[in-house]
């Protein structure tokens, strides 16, 4: 990463960058807007006047050779109402103003947007928000792209009213979340099983608390991991069991975090239609959740134990594919009728949950790009969020909403669980046109009773779709943060 943030104690007015940042709220000028007024003979509040500036949220002005300020140029970003600003406006505005700023000139920056009012967030998340949101705006995927677009990139970002450990800690799940993006957006033909795997065995070596284990297709066959196996057996690109463990904890319980990691998800024999199938390599990205959530763990080294588990596998048609028919037995014991190969999220997911209680997990969450239906349902916003345990459910969305990477509950009665029901398995793989998220929840339900379960379905949240779409990294914020909140940190 060559842009650096850095905590500055600097006043706005002589600090030496390319652009001062300071933020306009409504009727009242923060710390660093009036100190630029003043030492400008009034500038500012003469261009609010005169409608050339505007204090309206997400506004952004700019002005050159302002008299008293040091900075060759000044940005300003509209705040709105000092009461009226949440933690996602302020996070796009930071995005956006980042992003007028990275192609140039003049990226060098100093921001003093920790000013900004938000009601019940302090100073200090604040700073670490900031942190995330620069990197986020910051980051162009560029490993597959020959020409560079656009211009140089912030190099370095500047944070008034923060502190080292803030900016550090924000830097931390900000790299997280890149890292959740990258292996999103890399293609299918380089993300395979095999690149997820080698990508964990490279978090080992750099990270000294995380230890990888992968387990090969004859290691998961003497598992009897007969779901997921069944799954992967139509591909050239052979399945990985991927194991990454954050030691922080002692002998305390870990939290165990699984991942869909479908690197290419045609629908198998019960092929997907053409039209933007191309979207279906961001099918393992709750696999990349749990990577950039590891990646941040310990990049922060949080003193808790935490386990990713991530079940790699490519859904193909093949002559040696499974089909619609098929039962399956899963490594539980319980058998399953593939009525649509395409239903084959829950498939491996079974089988990795299983896998999953041998580290007696203290809570266990799984992060699924797993139903169409999901999407239906919340849209692009909200992730799905299943649970039976009703304190888990409430603190994986109680950390969402903290740094606004929200998630909304959906019911898992056992009512629904009867849409499940097969006439040749213990259980069918798709539950009929009904309540498709619930379903797939309910299916999931049968493989963790006893524990501490919750699930993400990211289905309509972990990319933004179309030509120029990409992968959000989400839920990495709302993981780690949870996460952080468990190691007394949130
Ligand atoms: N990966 C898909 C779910 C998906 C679809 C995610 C669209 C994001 C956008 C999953 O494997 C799938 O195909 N699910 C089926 C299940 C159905 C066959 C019961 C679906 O949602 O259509
Ligand atoms: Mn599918
Ligand atoms: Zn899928």
């Amino acid at each position: 990463m060559s842009l650096q943030l850095i905590p500055t104690d600097l006043p706005a007015t002589s600090i030496d960058v390319d652009t001062l940042v300071i933020g306009l709220h409504l009727q009242e000028l923060s710390a660093s807007a009036r100190a630029v007024d003043l030492a400008s003979g009034g500038l500012i509040t003469a261009l609010l006047e005169s409608g050339d500036l505007s204090a309206k949220l997400y506004s952004l002005g700019r002005l050159f050779q302002v008299p008293g300020v040091r900075a060759r140029r000044v940005v300003t970003v509209g705040l709105g109402k000092a009461g009226e600003l949440d933690m996602g406006k302020f996070l796009k505005v930071v995005g956006d103003t980042a992003r007028s700023i990275r192609s140039g000139p003049g990226t060098r920056v100093a921001s003093y947007l920790n000013e900004a009012q938000v009601p019940n967030r302090s100073a200090a998340f604040l700073s670490r928000q900031q942190a995330v949101a620069v990197l986020q705006a910051n980051y162009r995927y560029e490993a597959t792209v020959k020409r560079k677009p656009g211009g140089p990139g912030l190099s370095e970002w500047q944070m008034a009213g923060a502190d080292s450990t803030d900016v550090a800690i924000g830097v931390a799940l900000g790299q997280g979340q890149l890292r959740a993006r990258e292996l999103g957006n890399l293609p299918p033909n380089i993300c395979t099983p095999a690149y997820l795997a080698k990508t964990a065995k490279e978090l080992e070596q750099q990270f000294a608390s995380l230890a990888v284990e992968v387990l090969d297709q004859d290691q998961m066959r003497a598992l009897n991991m007969g779901a997921l196996l069944g799954v992967g057996q139509g591909s050239a690109n052979p399945p990985y069991l991927i194991i990454m463990r954050h030691q922080g904890g002692g002998d305390a319980k870990p939290f165990v975090l699984v991942g869909k990691g479908i690197t290419f998800d045609t629908g198998g024999i019960s092929i997907k239609p053409g039209a933007g199938m191309d979207e279906m390599k961001y099918d393992m990205c709750g696999a990349a959740s749990v990577f950039g959530t590891m990646e941040a763990v310990a990049r922060l080294n949080l003193p808790i134990n935490v386990i990713g588990i991530v079940p790699a596998v490519e859904n193909m048609p093949d002559g040696n594919s499974y089909r619609p028919g098929d039962v399956l037995t899963s490594m539980s014991g319980l058998t399953i009728e593939v009525l649509n190969t395409d239903a084959e999220g829950r498939l491996i997911l079974c089988d990795a949950l299983t896998y999953a209680k041998r580290f007696e997990p203290q809570a266990l969450v799984d992060i699924a790009t797993l139903t169409g239906a999901c999407v239906v349902a919340l849209g692009k916003h909200a992730h799905g969020l299943m649970g039976k345990h009703d304190d888990l459910v409430e603190e994986l969305a109680a950390a969402g909403v903290q740094v606004h990477d929200r998630a909304w509950r959906l019911p898992l009665w056992d009512d629904y669980q009867p849409q499940l029901d097969s006439g040749f398995a213990d259980m069918a793989n798709i539950g009929g046109k009904n309540a498709g998220a619930i379903t797939a929840g309910c299916f999931l339900a049968r493989y963790t009773e006893g524990q501490r379960w919750a699930h993400l379905d990211i289905a309509g949240t972990a990319w933004d779709e179309g030509r120029k779409g990409s992968a959000t990294g989400r839920p990495v914020p709302l993981l780690t943060e949870w996460l952080l909140r468990q190691a007394g940190q949130g």
